[in-house]
């Protein structure tokens, strides 16, 4: 793991703060990503000639998900906090983990085969950077996939319901989708592709104010003021008080996407 400049560079969230915690929630275990093995099948290279990156690897769950399906492939894991590097670093010996931003990656021209980035872009402050750095560091013929939600299509999200104040937040951080396809062209990726997952859910909400109260398990909820996560937490116990002791659900709705894009 190398540590070099990173604590100029301005966050939405201090991950070293939770990253002892990041990966106590169920849904943060990485399974294959479902791109990967259709891009391994039409290249003709061996694996053990292949590069990987993963920005903003977070805790490292993806690529240590990764490494047995790519054996004597280069792995590398790049994220800005060195806390959640530190988490990562005893998952896998055999994957680089690199600390820089994204923004900035510090690696040379044509370096990797496929690049992937997962509930992530949000925090990087400079993103068109980013994505042109992306194109910069895939050799031709490179694959760059991206996973996140997508706020704007699922404004019924209870997160978003009881604390509009993340809902803005979110509204700045994530770029337009439009934007970001015609960003991906720009900078020459071509056959951009996105695909969306509705996850349609009803949340107890006497659970789901439970489960708020470790503010640390969602960047949403980070990312806000006290006095805004108050605020939140007081409407729900006005809703659950309104409901005088009978279950009260509240109905949720998260879009996922599933982005993309090639290098000619
Ligand atoms: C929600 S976590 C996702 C981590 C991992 N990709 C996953 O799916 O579990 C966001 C990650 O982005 C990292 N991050 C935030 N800003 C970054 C930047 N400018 N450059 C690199 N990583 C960044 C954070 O440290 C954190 O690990």
């Amino acid at each position: 793991m190398s540590a070099d400049q990173p604590s100029r560079v301005r966050a939405r969230v201090d991950y070293d703060l939770i990253a002892h915690q990041y990966d106590r929630q169920p849904y943060r275990q990485k399974q294959v990503d479902p791109n990967l093995p259709p891009f391994l099948a039409q290249r003709q290279q061996p694996l053990s000639a292949l590069s990987l990156l993963d920005m903003g690897c977070g805790t490292g769950s993806q690529l240590a998900a990764h490494r047995p399906l790519v054996p004597g492939a280069d792995l590398v894991g790049l994220d800005l906090f060195q806390g959640m590097l530190r988490q990562a670093l005893p998952k896998s010996n055999q994957i680089h983990w690199v600390q820089g931003d994204n923004a900035a990656p510090p690696f040379p021209d044509c370096s990797f085969d496929f690049i992937s980035n997962q509930f992530s872009f949000h925090h990087v402050r400079d993103q068109r950077a980013m994505i042109q750095a992306v194109f910069r560091l895939l050799r031709p013929n490179g694959r760059f996939v991206m996973a996140n939600i997508c706020p704007r299509r699922m404004p019924e999200w209870i997160y978003y319901h009881y604390f509009p104040d993340a809902y803005a937040v979110d509204l700045q951080d994530f770029m337009p989708l439009p934007d970001l396809a015609a960003l991906l062209q720009l900078v020459g990726f071509v056959d951009v592709q996105l695909d969306f997952t509705d996850i349609d859910e009803s949340l107890d909400l006497r659970e789901f104010l439970a489960s708020i109260h470790d503010r640390q398990h969602c960047s949403q909820l980070i990312a806000m003021s006290d006095t805004q996560f108050r605020s939140g937490v007081q409407r729900i116990v006005q809703d659950i008080e309104a409901a005088g002791g009978e279950p009260v659900f509240g109905p949720s709705r998260v879009c996922l996407m599933n982005l993309r894009a090639d290098k000619p």
